[in-house]
């Protein structure tokens, strides 16, 4: 069978990146282009710059992409973009840069779920991983429990009903100082504390989030005792947090009879949440699955893989295609 090559195309937060995708399994480029040192300064993603930094190096990064990966416009196959969630401004660079592509090529274009590219994530690293699976993914704007039925196929089993996980990383992070991006460095100050600070910890009947109440308790623990020991603190952030991801997966895990968890998205770079998962998977008698560090934040190898299983699916998106910010999983 002949190969199918997939360009992916990602532009919906703060990384402008294209890759050049193989059979939707094997990366042959992967190029990024952070803008986290443009917005450390604001303390987070100001949309505005976002958009215009996306203008100005999408070009370049596609030609860098095609040529990483040794080939030529003629030999892609398939045009795939990431529609939605995201910031509208950044998505829609994106957007419109897949639509000037696939017109002028004559390509076929295909529209991706950011939160499924997350999920497909895994399927670049891992081979032999196909569905159905449950999968947990944890970014700095989505926190989901889904069934993933298929290739194609998602149902939705649990959600957070206010902050991202992500989300309470970066602001712990902010109130103790860390400066932003938070994650990787309340990570790695968490590894100089001891999770000693009882924090609240939020269960739900059913296969729901919330972080919000924990953020606040941080918030207001660091404000009554400024002295209060942020690594201890970062730590103890950190327990809590795994320990409401944890029993929810094991309730999804019993409840599906699954014999495997699949772990996406930017926060799953976390060492203590992995290393909590891989507890969690011995005492379960279950394998657990993550992507390589580089493809679980934002890249758009992650949106080529989806976008081929897409593409094989005989979906196919037109010059009507638009950004939508709020788009659901399974839409
Ligand atoms: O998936 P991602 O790149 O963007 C979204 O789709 O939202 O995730 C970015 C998030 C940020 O909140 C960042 O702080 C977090 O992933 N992150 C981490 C770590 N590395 C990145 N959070 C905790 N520990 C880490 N090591
Ligand atoms: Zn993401």
């Amino acid at each position: 069978m002949k190969d199918i090559l997939v360009m992916g195309i990602e532009s919906s937060c703060d990384e402008t990146s294209v890759s050049i995708v193989k059979n939707g399994r094997e990366v042959l480029s992967n190029c990024i282009n952070s803008q986290i040192k443009i917005h450390e300064e604001y303390g987070g993603v100001v949309p505005e710059i976002a958009s215009r930094c996306h203008t100005e190096v999408i070009n370049g990064i596609m030609k860098q992409a095609l040529k990483e990966a040794n080939v030529t416009l003629d030999d892609i196959d398939a045009i795939a973009v990431t529609q939605g969630p995201g910031l509208v401004g950044a998505l829609l660079v994106g957007v419109s840069y897949a639509k000037g592509l696939s017109y002028v090529t004559g390509k076929p274009l295909i529209a991706v779920n950011h939160i499924e590219g997350h999920i497909a994530g895994n399927y670049l690293t891992h081979k032999d991983l196909k569905p159905p699976f449950i999968c947990l993914i944890i970014s700095g704007g989505h926190t989901h429990l889904v069934n993933v039925k298929s290739y194609n196929e998602f149902e939705i089993l649990g959600k957070t009903r206010d902050d991202a996980i992500g989300e309470a990383f970066d602001k712990v992070a902010r109130v103790v100082g860390l400066g932003y991006p938070g994650g990787p460095k309340v990570d790695n100050l968490a590894k100089q504390g001891k999770p000693t600070i009882k924090l609240p910890v939020t269960h739900f009947d059913n296969l729901d989030f919330s972080f919000s109440g924990i953020k606040t308790a941080v918030i207001n623990l660091n404000h009554k005792d400024p002295n209060i020991d942020k690594a201890d603190l970062c730590a103890s952030f950190q327990c809590a947090v795994t320990e409401m991801l944890t029993s929810n997966v094991k309730k999804a895990i019993k409840e599906f009879s699954s014999n495997k968890i699949v772990i996406a998205g930017g926060v799953s770079r976390n060492s203590f949440i992995r290393s909590s998962f891989d507890n969690l998977a011995k005492e379960l008698n279950i394998k657990v699955y993550y992507p390589e560090p580089v493809l679980c934040t934002d890249n758009a190898a992650m949106i080529a893989a989806a976008g081929y299983y897409n593409y094989i699916n005989e979906e196919r998106a037109d010059m009507r295609l638009n950004a939508i910010p709020n788009l659901k999983i399974g839409e």
